[in-house]
């Protein structure tokens, strides 16, 4: 096991008078796999950027492997809806780039756990958009990191793209035992991956919606049971009926 707790305690965050959290709890336990649904401008990134220390609370804490988050850490590795890579960097100085040690044999190890085997001297700008997803998590995970956040990775990609890459996610997850928080606007895709499903809306965590479900998980009547109940949170009584799963 390799991943490590995550607990959120009373934490609030304002941004001016803008109040986007408000006595926040969750508690997240090693290795395990949590997912983040809400509308859009619910706060979903901003907990991330909180749980990076990339923003601070304005009240409350978050303790990491039950130690307080005051500094970024490299144990906590971030992977973005856009890939954020380096077009001049050939592939594999792009995931040594993301490497603390800069070591060639782990950037190649990473790269060959995400399918990018034999791609190493590619320019990123050839890659489609599934690969340049693949090297953003080669990057992510060449540290062994023990907590992983994933902010929307797979939004910008076709279905089935997505459905490839969700695999890609459970194998790695499953292979690492990092911590997994993942936010996406698809409560397939939360169903799909997730052990707990948090709701969040109007500055509170409403739901933590256990996943008890065998993995790889199938599109069947137990799976359509948690995807109801999850956007029984999301959404409005008026508007479920016919609505997508997508928010
Ligand atoms: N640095 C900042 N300064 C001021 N306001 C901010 C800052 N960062 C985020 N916000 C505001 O906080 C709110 C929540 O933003 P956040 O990006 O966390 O939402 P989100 O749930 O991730 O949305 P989306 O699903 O669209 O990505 C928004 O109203 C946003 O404008
Ligand atoms: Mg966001």
């Amino acid at each position: 096991m390799n991943g490590i707790s995550i607990e959120i305690k009373n934490l609030s965050k304002k941004f001016g008078e803008l109040s986007i959290l408000e006595d926040a709890n969750i508690s997240i336990d090693p290795g395990d796999f949590f997912a983040i649904v809400g509308k859009s401008g619910c706060g979903k990134s901003t907990l991330l950027r909180l749980i990076t220390y990339l923003e601070k609370p304005t009240s409350g804490s978050i303790l990491l492997d039950g130690k307080p988050v005051d500094r970024i850490n490299s144990d906590v590795r971030f992977v973005f809806q856009d890939a954020r890579i380096l077009l001049w960097k050939n592939v594999l100085d792009n995931v040594i780039l993301g490497s603390p040690t800069r070591s060639r044999e782990d950037a190649l190890w990473a790269l060959k756990a995400v399918g990018l085997e034999g791609r190493e001297k590619s320019w990123p700008i050839v890659l489609s958009g599934g690969q340049r997803q693949r090297l953003s998590l080669a990057r992510a995970i060449v540290g062994k990191p023990k907590v992983l956040l994933l902010d929307e990775p797979l939004g910008a990609l076709d279905a089935l793209t997505r459905i490839e890459m969700q695999q890609l996610i459970e194998k790695l997850w499953k292979e690492q035992r990092f911590t997994a928080v993942l936010v996406t606007h698809d409560v397939a895709e939360a169903v799909t991956l997730a052990n707990h499903v948090i709701v969040m809306d109007n500055k509170k965590i409403h739901k933590d919606i256990h996943v008890e479900l065998a993995r790889p998980r199938e599109h069947n009547r137990d799976f359509a049971y948690y995807e109801e109940k999850i956007l029984k949170y999301i959404l409005k009584p008026k508007d479920t009926k016919g609505a997508e799963y997508v928010i």
